[in-house]
């Protein structure tokens, strides 16, 4: 599902025109994980988790048996903030609003799997811990199960 956000002026991190990745996947699937933001490799193909530790976090995700007819990547926002920066609340409400939500509701998955802390937050604004203390549990959210992971590129760091 890719959105197109050069008729998208909805925020801030659209303005700055760093480029976008839209979701990719099987819309029948029964996962789905949701990362940070769109980072430079992922802006220049246009697809999620394409660069380093996104490839890592792909083999991680063949590695526990899924293949790609039963998972489906994206981003809480599609945009690329200027510098990687972590979004603002602004841009995760306006890309939640106009893209994620619709992304969900099509695909409705079983579970779905945020991918760091900025995901999880968004997802269980009411989580009671952090991304450290909460991973690999599976919660009841307003968009049905989660099981919030580590970001790759803290595993990395
Ligand atoms: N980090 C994310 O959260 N998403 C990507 O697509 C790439 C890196």
């Amino acid at each position: 599902m890719n959105p197109k956000p050069q008729t998208c002026t909805g925020c801030t991190s659209y303005h700055t025109n760093q480029g976008y990745a839209g979701g990719e996947g099987d819309l029948t699937c029964d996962i789905v994980f949701v990362g940070e933001a769109c980072g430079e490799t992922e802006a220049i193909e246009g697809r999620p988790f394409a660069g380093g530790t996104g490839r890592m976090l792909r083999m991680m995700i063949h590695q526990a048996g899924l293949n790609s007819t039963n998972y489906y990547l994206t981003n809480t926002v599609k945009c690329r903030p200027p510098a990687n920066r972590t979004p603002t609340q602004e841009e995760i409400t306006t890309c939640h609003d106009r893209y994620l939500a619709a992304e969900l509701a099509l695909i409705k998955p079983k579970v779905i799997v945020p991918v760091g802390e900025t995901a999880l937050k968004h997802l269980l604004p009411t989580a009671p811990g952090g991304i450290t203390q909460l991973r690999g549990h599976v919660f009841d959210s307003a968009y049905g199960k989660l099981m919030p992971i580590v970001h790759p590129s803290f595993v990395a760091r």
